[in-house]
């Protein structure tokens, strides 16, 4: 687990600021410390489409519309919880925005058992997201679902 990521994340959240800004810096610190992350964002789920919509990221221009069900994040969206795929290619529907992606994991972004949006981290290396980097993730979600809780329209 990388705590020292989670408080480096936790002390770059400016309260001031609406959670964009917020987020797109997030995914940047994960970005450029982890030189095997390619892509790192969010996809904003609608349940009432019953389709998840590109958020903030980082990494190469993304698909920006997948339907609840296809692909990773579009399973990620109806079972509700993380799970890692240790090589894309085998993985059947995969949907490839970056063709150097090789393994990718995906948490679901839930409270109050709303699932707001899925995180959605690929790696250019297979079987790249071990237990200890999952974990790390996770916690980082948490920090996700505090500002989307905090969200508020005085924000700058
Ligand atoms: N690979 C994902 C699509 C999103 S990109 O990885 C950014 C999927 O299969 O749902």
């Amino acid at each position: 687990m990388n705590t020292l990521l989670i408080q480096q994340a936790k002390n770059m959240i400016d309260s001031k600021i609406s959670s964009v800004g917020n987020l797109c810096n997030l995914f940047s610190l994960c970005f450029y410390t982890y030189d095997a992350i390619n892509w790192i964002g969010l996809y904003i789920c609608d349940d009432q489409k019953a389709r998840c919509i590109l958020g903030p990221f980082q990494g190469t221009p993304a698909c920006t519309i997948i339907p609840y069900g296809k692909g990773v994040v579009g399973q990620c969206a109806i079972n509700k919880a993380t799970f890692t795929v240790d090589d894309v290619h085998q993985f059947p529907g995969h949907i490839a925005c970056d063709s150097k992606s090789s393994s990718e994991l995906v948490i679901p972004i839930i409270k109050n058992k709303k699932i707001y949006a899925i995180l959605d981290i690929d790696s250019l290396k297979k079987h790249y997201f071990d237990p200890s980097l999952v974990k790390t993730f996770e916690a980082f979600s948490s920090l996700i679902v505090e500002l989307l809780d905090n969200e508020s329209n005085d924000k700058l």
